[in-house]
């Protein structure tokens, strides 16, 4: 395990720094008071950071602790997270979170793996890198694990299939590369999974056809290949699909779209797909956003799309779409600019 030095810079001043003490207040004489070996632990957590802060007497225990906006300055002033002291908080901590802080660099602290208790962790947009450590698999807890707009690099840990508790897994806009857990399809109570803007690749996992809760599902800007999974229209809680810039390859036909009743945006811009557009994606009638563009699909547009009620954004252009463009007046003047069939070999006709 690296060692991590503990850095004693100055904050600076326009630092933001709170501590979300979550006390137990209903019933002060059930509520346990923050233990001695806590309080410490904190302060020595906390002074790490060069920050001091007052601690009364009385303190209950802590359940959540939040540094937004408080290393703002990766050149001048980078600070990592100690990794010392993190188990004693462990049997009070639910919420941990460090948001916005582009001067908190290194890793996450092995010990993060033992603070069993947490059911959010939250490091969003700060200036971490490294890898994702197997041991967050061990914070079953959890429902929100959010590590997006990070350097995080290497593989997506098989552990974190474990955490089937999760709600929200957002690992995006990192450097995560390798092909995705199929341990994934464990996540059964996920909602909501973004993995956007990384380098994964491979296969989109099969096993992801389990996550019968998910309502988004957004794996667009990676380099996932080997056509679209067939599982995916088993996912019939998604409104957001959104598999877009992947050279993914593979055929619209081979999915059966209308079994995503509640689909509100399909996103599929750019993935090489081939073949032609399939009337069964005009029977999502809740469908407001549909991307096909920069494909190289073929054939005529199926009129049905015209149907489709809600609809405010269609994108077509940047295929080989051919034939002639029936949709009604009305669909192109409710459409207006969010109809784009441009750059087709046969042009939207007016
Ligand atoms: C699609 O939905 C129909 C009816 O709801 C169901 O019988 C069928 O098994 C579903 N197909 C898939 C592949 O999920
Ligand atoms: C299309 O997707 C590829 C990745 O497959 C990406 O490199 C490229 O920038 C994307 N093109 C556009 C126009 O976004
Ligand atoms: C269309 O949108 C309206 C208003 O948002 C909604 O009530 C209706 O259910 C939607 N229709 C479909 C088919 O989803
Ligand atoms: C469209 O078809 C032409 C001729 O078949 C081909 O040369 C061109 O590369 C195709 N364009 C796209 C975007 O697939």
């Amino acid at each position: 395990m690296k060692k991590i030095k503990s850095l004693r810079f100055p904050i600076p001043v326009l630092c933001v720094f709170y501590l979300s003490v979550w006390c137990n207040g209903e019933d002060e004489s059930v509520a346990a008071p923050m233990k001695r070996t806590e309080v410490e632990a904190l302060y020595s957590a906390v002074q790490a950071f060069g920050v001091s802060c007052d601690l009364f007497d009385g303190f209950w225990r802590l359940k959540a602790l939040s540094f937004f906006s408080c290393f703002v300055s990766p050149r001048r002033y980078p600070v990592s997270i100690p990794n010392q002291n993190w188990e004693v908080l462990a049997a009070s901590l639910e919420w941990l979170e460090f948001r916005s802080n582009p001067g908190l660099i290194g890793q996450i602290p092995f010990k993060f793996g033992q603070l069993e208790n947490l059911q959010s962790l939250v490091l969003l947009e700060n200036g971490l890198t490294g890898e994702l450590q197997a041991n967050l698999g061990n914070l079953i807890n959890l429902r929100r694990l959010n590590l997006a707009g990070n350097s995080f690099t290497g593989r997506i840990p098989d552990n974190f299939g474990l955490l089937n508790n999760l709600l929200i897994l957002d690992l995006s806009r990192n450097s995560l590369s390798g092909s995705l857990p199929l341990s994934f399809g464990a996540l059964n109570s996920l909602l909501k999974l973004d993995l956007r803007c990384n380098k994964l690749e491979g296969r989109i996992a099969e096993e992801l056809g389990n996550l019968k809760k998910l309502t988004l599902l957004d794996l667009s800007n990676n380099r996932f290949s080997g056509g679209l999974t067939k599982t995916l229209q088993n996912l019939c809680s998604l409104e957001e699909l959104v598999l877009s810039d992947n050279p993914t390859g593979g055929d619209l036909m081979s999915l059966e779209w209308q079994n995503l009743t509640g689909l509100a945006a399909l996103d599929l811009a750019n993935m090489s797909l081939t073949g032609g557009i399939p009337e069964s994606i005009a029977g999502l009638k809740g469908l407001r956003f549909l991307g096909l563009n920069d494909n190289k699909l073929t054939g005529d547009i199926p009129t049905k799309l015209a149907s489709l009620a809600n609809v405010s954004a269609v994108y077509l252009h940047g295929n080989n779409l051919t034939g002639e463009i029936k949709f009604s007046a009305w669909f192109y003047g409710k459409l207006g600019r969010r109809f784009g069939a441009w750059e087709n070999s046969v042009g939207r006709k007016s």
